[in-house]
């Protein structure tokens, strides 16, 4: 190819900061000892580890020590479902005690939740993407161990009403755990996990310019949990394996410097995510932007940073192929879903036909976007689109 692509996939992954690359490395060549050697290189490691883990609390608003570092999101939702419904004695574990999943969760949790062999629940969404206080009811009894929600969705940005769902398990289901995937949050929006409530938390470090293979998984003091990962008890137990400490200061950084930027980015997007729909809305009238109304505001119950988008009787598939050559990278959802080849579950279950489903475009833009790469893609679409589309007779 001769010229570099325009990225438009932030939500599958995001480029390596410079900030965390600096901190890598800086770690990586003062600190690469075993953070539980004893000598001086393992304590400086341990430092570093300390010290970054101490930073993120500050920013994550929880304590230090309820941060466990995992390889990214999907190990801290598989540790948080598979490790709390298997502690002796405690809500979560009677093999009759259900767990509550919202429709639009990351196969992470899906998978992760029908793997226990529990009970699973789905509570359903509204047209919007949003866990309604009636559907979440619909499912909460005294028989609920663990409640997985969303902080906001990867395919179609939708935000949901952390508190008042929390406040609603409390109420119905006070026996439950709540379990929030804020891999698509963490980066894009400051997070005070405390002040939410919820007793577990995933991160993916990948998605907000850390390198892949590092994430975390916030675990409420008092919240006990089985480690999947048995061995040299490391990190009080819940993940054994040498700490890798270098990856959780990159993680560090790069949080920092996405929070530091995160209100003006998700602003300046949504100013030029909206003059696209206008353009793509206006060019191609059976146009449908998923999840959402027309506009995009910063900071609201959507991600400002994320256009979904559907058309009639054309394949998301072929368009995503056809943006490509174009010099387009979108997707057509979810990026591990979308080698499969399925329609997506969450546009499903916002109640699209299974054809509207399947013309899916996800756009998702961060710090590193620009306003002329939003323009043209849009225009690329509209082209695209139309030609795939047979013209009137
Ligand atoms: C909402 C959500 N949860 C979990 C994950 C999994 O994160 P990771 O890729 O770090 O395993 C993703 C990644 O796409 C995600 O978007």
């Amino acid at each position: 190819m001769d010229r570099t692509p325009v990225y438009l996939d932030w939500n599958a992954t995001a480029p390596l900061s410079d900030a965390a690359r600096a901190a890598w490395l800086e770690a990586q060549t003062s600190a690469w000892g075993n953070p539980t050697s004893v000598h001086a290189l393992g304590q400086a490691a341990r430092h570093h580890l300390d010290r970054a883990k101490t930073d993120l609390a500050r920013m994550l608003g929880c304590r230090a020590h309820e941060l466990v570092a995992t390889s990214g999101g999907s190990e801290a939702n598989a540790l948080a479902i598979r490790g709390a419904t298997a502690i002796r004695g405690v809500a979560t574990e009677p093999p009759d005690a259900a767990i509550v999943v919202s429709a639009v969760e990351h196969s992470s949790v899906l998978r992760n939740a029908a793997a226990t062999g529990r009970q699973v629940r789905t509570a359903t969404v509204d047209a919007l993407g949003r866990v309604t206080v009636d559907s979440l009811s619909a499912v909460l009894d005294a028989q609920v161990g663990l409640v997985c929600l969303q902080f906001a969705n990867n395919e179609i940005g939708t935000v949901q009403d952390v508190p008042a769902l929390v406040a609603l398990v409390r109420q119905r289901a006070p026996q439950a755990l709540v379990l929030l995937d804020c891999a698509q949050g963490a980066g894009k929006r400051r997070l005070d996990l405390a002040a939410l409530g919820v007793d577990l938390a995933s991160v993916a470090g990948h998605k907000f310019g850390a390198p892949k293979g590092v994430g975390l998984l916030y675990v409420r003091t008092g919240v006990r949990l089985n480690p999947l990962i048995a061995g040299g008890r490391q990190q009080q137990d819940r993940r054994s394996g040498t700490e890798d400490a270098a990856a959780v200061c990159a993680l560090t950084a790069a949080l920092a410097e996405s929070l530091d930027h995160a209100a003006v980015v998700e602003a300046r997007l949504a100013g030029w995510f909206t003059t696209a729909w206008l353009h793509i809305s206006q060019d191609l009238p059976l146009a449908r932007r998923n999840g959402a109304d027309d506009r995009f505001n910063a900071g609201g119950d959507r991600l400002a940073s994320v256009l979904s988008l559907v058309h009639p009787g054309v394949s998301g598939e072929a368009l995503v192929a056809r943006l490509d050559l174009a010099g387009f990278c979108v997707s057509t959802g979810a990026a591990c879903m979308a080698a499969r080849g399925e329609p997506s579950h969450v546009l499903l279950a916002l109640g699209l036909p299974v054809e509207w489903a399947r013309s899916a475009v996800r756009v998702s833009a961060g710090p590193g976007t620009t306003e002329a790469e939003i323009d043209a893609f849009a225009t690329a679409y509209v082209r695209e689109v139309a030609a795939m589309r047979p013209s009137p007779t």
